[in-house]
């Protein structure tokens, strides 16, 4: 029957007893492929509908909420544009792979403020994570690390060309980052370039789902948002018919 196909469709992940447990989905590829924008439009598309599940709820995290507080030695190289923001460890690892983990067990959680301007935390503002029936975790490096990636029941890779990403970051990071052509560009060539090649281009080979062109890709999205719906449906079944062994045999007979 249906709960059979859901446990399969979970990996195991869930034991259908934990009904909280979120649809966790990972969205990667570089930077400005378009991977805010295409979590927003699966975030629209899935808000459309269910409207009758009123307590229905989807919630998207960036990655950059977790970058590590600098150093002042680290914030003056960040100024000149010689600190390299594109690299794993620029990251809070460990705070991403706790915040995951709270989230999966339906716990409540507190997600950090970054502003791009002053390359810092914003002190004091945090937002608080309520459980969600769908997450949304997006970032260039959140296949990286296998640990954190292991947790995502759904990968997806935004795959847009270089030189598009590239037109978009320029007047992205001037117009909202507070930095100037000559920042951006040299940034791009010493760090954001390489950084791609070496840890975000490989981590491709673990998506689930490649989106050739981001945002404009209708076709993935409206795919991507189906599949989300089936899995939500078939998850609200097994919690009250639960997989029984015996029940699997029979179904074989
Ligand atoms: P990412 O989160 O991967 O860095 P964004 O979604 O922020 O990428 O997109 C980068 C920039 O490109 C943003 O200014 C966004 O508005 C713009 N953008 C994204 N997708 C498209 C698209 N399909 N067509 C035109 N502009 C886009
Ligand atoms: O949204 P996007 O994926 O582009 O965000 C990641 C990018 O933000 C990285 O490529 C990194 O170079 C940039 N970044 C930055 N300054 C910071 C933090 C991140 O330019 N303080
Ligand atoms: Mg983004």
């Amino acid at each position: 029957g249906t709960s059979r196909k859901m446990s399969f469709g979970f990996n195991g992940k869930m034991n259908g007893v934990e009904g909280k447990t979120p649809f966790l989905i990972g969205v990667s590829g570089g930077t400005a492929s378009g991977k805010s924008t295409v979590c927003k439009r699966i975030m629209e598309k899935l808000g459309q509908v269910d409207k009758d599940h009123t307590e229905r709820q989807v919630v998207c995290i960036s990655q950059d909420s977790f970058y590590r507080d600098l150093t002042p030695a680290e914030k003056l190289k960040a100024e000149k544009g010689q600190y390299n923001f594109d690299h794993p460890d620029a990251f809070n690892n460990d705070l991403i792979l706790q915040t995951l983990r709270d989230i999966l067990a339906g716990r409540k959680c507190e997600i950090p403020a970054y502003d791009y301007r002053t390359n810092s935390l914003i002190k004091d503002k945090v937002t608080t994570i309520y459980p969600a029936d769908v997450v949304l975790f997006e970032g260039i490096l959140v296949f990286y690390f296998p640990n954190i990636r292991d947790l995502f029941h759904m990968k997806l890779f935004v795959d847009t060309d270089s030189d598009t990403r590239l037109a978009r970051r320029v007047p992205r990071d001037i117009n909202e980052r507070g930095r100037d052509l000559d920042y951006v560009l040299n940034q791009y060539m010493n760090f954001v370039k390489p950084a791609f090649e070496e840890f975000c281009l490989p981590t491709k080979k673990f998506a689930d789902v490649i989106i050739p062109r981001g945002a404009d890709n209708t076709v993935a999205i409206d795919l991507i948002v189906q599949h989300i719906r089936d899995f939500l449906s078939n998850r609200c079944r097994v919690v009250v018919e639960p997989e029984s062994p015996i029940s699997r045999s029979d179904e074989t007979l």
